[in-house]
C-alpha cells in the first residue's frame, strides 16, 4: 500500500517507519523539522503525502488537525486512520467525549473521506516492540472502529502489520468508548513504575464457535 503519514512524530514517525519495513510505501509529511522527515524517509508535503495514498494516517495534536487537513488537500474518498484524540492543549483531557468523540468531529470535518479510528489506544513507546514481537502466537488487542466496511479492512491489516490484532468495535461513534479507555492506557503506561511500553490484549472465555 502507498500511505501518506500527516504529522511524523511520536506516533506517525513511528508507525511509518514500522509500515515501510513491513513492505509499505510510506511517504512522512508535516513535522517543523526537515531534518527528522529527511531521517525518516521519503517525505514531501501533506498534499503529496496524501496524493495517491491507499491509506492517510492522521497523527497530529488536535490542536493541529485543522491546519493538516487544509494543507493535505482534497481528502474526498480517502481512508483516514486517525489515532488523533481530541485533548486540550496540555494534553491533561478530552475536549470532547461521552456525547461525541475526536474521531465523529474529524469525519464531520472530512464528510467524504472515510475516518477509522485506530492506534489511538496504545503509547507509542510499544509499538517497536509489537513489531519485534508479531511472530508470537499472543499478539496484543488493538480496538478500531469506523463506519466503512472497504476502509475498516485496509485498517485492519495495517493493524495487523504493526504486530497487533485487530478488534472491530464497531462504527465510528465507538470512538465515545475507546478514546476514553486510553486516558486509563496512558495512566498505566506513563504514572505507574513499569514503564510505558504496554499494550493490552482482550481474552475470551466460553464456548468456541
Ligand atoms: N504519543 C503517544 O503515545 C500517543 C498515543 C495515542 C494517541 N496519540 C495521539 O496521536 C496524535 C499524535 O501524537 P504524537 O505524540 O505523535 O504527537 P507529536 O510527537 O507531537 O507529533 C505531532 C507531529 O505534528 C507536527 N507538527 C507540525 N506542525 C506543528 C505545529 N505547529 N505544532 C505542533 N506540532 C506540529 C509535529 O512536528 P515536529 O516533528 O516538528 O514536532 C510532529 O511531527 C495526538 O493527537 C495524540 O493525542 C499519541
Amino acid at each position: 500500500m502507498r500511505i501518506g503519514i500527516l504529522g511524523s512524530g511520536l506516533m506517525g514517525g513511528k508507525l511509518g517507519t514500522i509500515w515501510a519495513r513491513a513492505g509499505h510505501e510510506v511517504v512522512f509529511s508535516y513535522s517543523r523539522s526537515e531534518q527528522k522527515l529527511k531521517k525518516l524517509g521519503p517525505h514531501g508535503a501533506p498534499r503529496e503525502a496524501a496524493q495517491d495514498a491507499d491509506a492517510v494516517l492522521l497523527a497530529v495534536h488536535w490542536s493541529r488537525v485543522d491546519d493538516v487537513l487544509k494543507q493535505a488537500g482534497d481528502v474526498s474518498g480517502k481512508v483516514i486512520v486517525s489515532c488523533s484524540l481530541p485533548m486540550n492543549a496540555d494534553d491533561t483531557d478530552l475536549v470532547i467525549a461521552h456525547t461525541s468523540s475526536g474521531a465523529e468531529a474529524l469525519a464531520k470535518k472530512v464528510p467524504k473521506a472515510r475516518v477509522v479510528s485506530a492506534f489511538g489506544t496504545v503509547p507509542s513507546e510499544v509499538l517497536f516492540g509489537v513489531f519485534e514481537a508479531r511472530r508470537r502466537a499472543r499478539r496484543p488487542s488493538l480496538v478500531y472502529c469506523g463506519d466503512d466496511a472497504s476502509s475498516k479492512k485496509i485498517a485492519a491489516q495495517l493493524i495487523r502489520d504493526v504486530g497487533f490484532d485487530p478488534v472491530d468495535a464497531g462504527p465510528l461513534r465507538i470512538a465515545r468508548y475507546t478514546e476514553p479507555f486510553t486516558l486509563l492506557i496512558a495512566q498505566l503506561a506513563y504514572e505507574g513504575d513499569e514503564g510505558p511500553e504496554l499494550a493490552y490484549r482482550f481474552e475470551r472465555f466460553g464456548r468456541k464457535a
